[in-house]
């Protein structure tokens, strides 16, 4: 990446941290939920406008649903990828990071489902100069109508027992040809591509050869090298057979290079943490940059895109240099855990710090 790409990819970045400035939440809240009436007779609109000026960024909103606008924040700030957790209660699908803060009215429907379509249905108008849906269908982001927005499911109870409801509950975007899906020979884009992460059964995705709309959050740390494709990973069996988060459950015996691919997998991701640690004092040592480039390079041999997660958010500098790493690296994903937290401090004076 030239030092252009990096500053703009930098200001992208911190453009999406300015977009949660409170009024900004406010703005955004409005704007998406005005109904087509109010805006008829208005010429300074048009029926795919919501999204005009929003430029989309790899950046994934982790635990979306804390943000005051769930899903519209986060669009709004051009966030392609957005996380919800979820927990099957009674064949309801309730959103949130523990069971003490679920509602009835929070689910997965009410919060991204529903909201997804009616904006999709919005991008996609049927009007007299435009008769027909296009196929495939325009995807949220007015300025790149072919830009899919990941909708990161974390399935928090029983992997079995929550994936036929997530199955069931995603049938809204489904049935109106709004889901990326495997057909058994290759895969068709559309605007809204689902990842199961947690609990999500590895052997459930898989287990329909012909048609999949759910796909793996592979586990990074986990991918077999191509070129040592004699050192398959056995899975121990108490590993396997629990519900133990990401990259455990419904695994199989035996895990070799041809296990992740993308008719199965979407995301290859680790937390950050753990794979690679913390830079310290303030730099990664030339062996966790061997671990980042590493993990990189056989992610995007399976044709996965890369996602660490926990990575370190304070103090703001360490975190925007990692951010910048990770980019200049070819990590495909940056979490956006803490964007409202970046907004109190002065970050644009620090990440100059870091460059100059
Ligand atoms: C796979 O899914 C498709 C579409 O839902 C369905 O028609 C088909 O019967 C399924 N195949 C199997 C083996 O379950
Ligand atoms: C993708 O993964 C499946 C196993 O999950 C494997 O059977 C298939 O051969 C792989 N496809 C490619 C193209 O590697």
């Amino acid at each position: 990446m030239t030092v252009s790409g990096i500053i703009q990819f930098i200001s992208l970045t911190f453009g999406i941290v300015l977009s949660f400035f409170p009024d900004e939440y406010d703005r955004a809240a409005s704007s998406w939920r005005k109904g087509d009436e109010d805006l008829a007779d208005d010429t300074s609109h048009w029926p795919t406008d919501r999204t005009r000026e929003i430029i989309p960024v790899n950046c994934h909103s982790h635990n979306d649903y804390w943000r005051r606008v769930p899903l519209f924040s986060a669009l709004q700030a051009g966030c392609i990828g957005v996380e919800a957790d979820v927990w099957l209660f009674d064949e309801e699908l309730y959103v949130g990071h523990t069971t003490s803060s679920l509602t009835s009215r929070r689910t997965l429907r009410s919060l991204y489902v529903d909201p997804l379509v009616k904006v999709l249905n919005r991008q996609n108008p049927v009007t007299p100069f435009h008769r027909t849906v296009d196929n495939p269908p325009h995807g949220v982001f007015d300025t790149d109508p072919e830009q899919p927005v990941v909708l990161l499911i974390d399935f928090k109870t029983d992997g079995a027992a929550t994936w036929p409801a997530v199955v069931k509950h995603l049938a809204p975007l489904r049935d109106r040809g709004y889901l990326t899906y495997f057909n058994g020979r290759e895969i068709i884009p559309g605007p809204v591509t689902v990842v199961g992460t947690g609990n999500t059964p590895f052997d459930l995705v898989t287990a329909n050869s012909t048609y999949r709309d759910i796909f793996f959050d592979a586990p990074l740390e986990k991918l077999v090298d191509d070129e040592k494709a004699d050192q398959a990973l056995s899975v121990p069996s108490d590993e396997r057979l629990n519900d133990l988060g990401q990259g455990h459950s419904g695994m199989p015996n035996i895990i070799t290079p041809t296990t992740f691919n993308v008719t199965n997998s979407f995301y290859a991701s680790v937390s950050f943490r753990k794979a690679v640690g913390y830079p310290w004092p303030f730099h990664f040592t030339q062996h966790q940059m061997n671990i980042i480039r590493n993990q990189v390079r056989v992610a995007h041999r399976h044709g996965l895109k890369v996602r660490y997660w926990a990575l370190p958010s304070w103090p703001v500098s360490l975190r925007n240099h990692i951010w910048r790493i990770l980019a200049l690296e070819g990590v495909d994903f940056i979490n956006a855990d803490d964007l409202a937290a970046a907004t109190k401090g002065d970050w644009k004076i620090r990440i100059f710090d870091w460059w100059f």
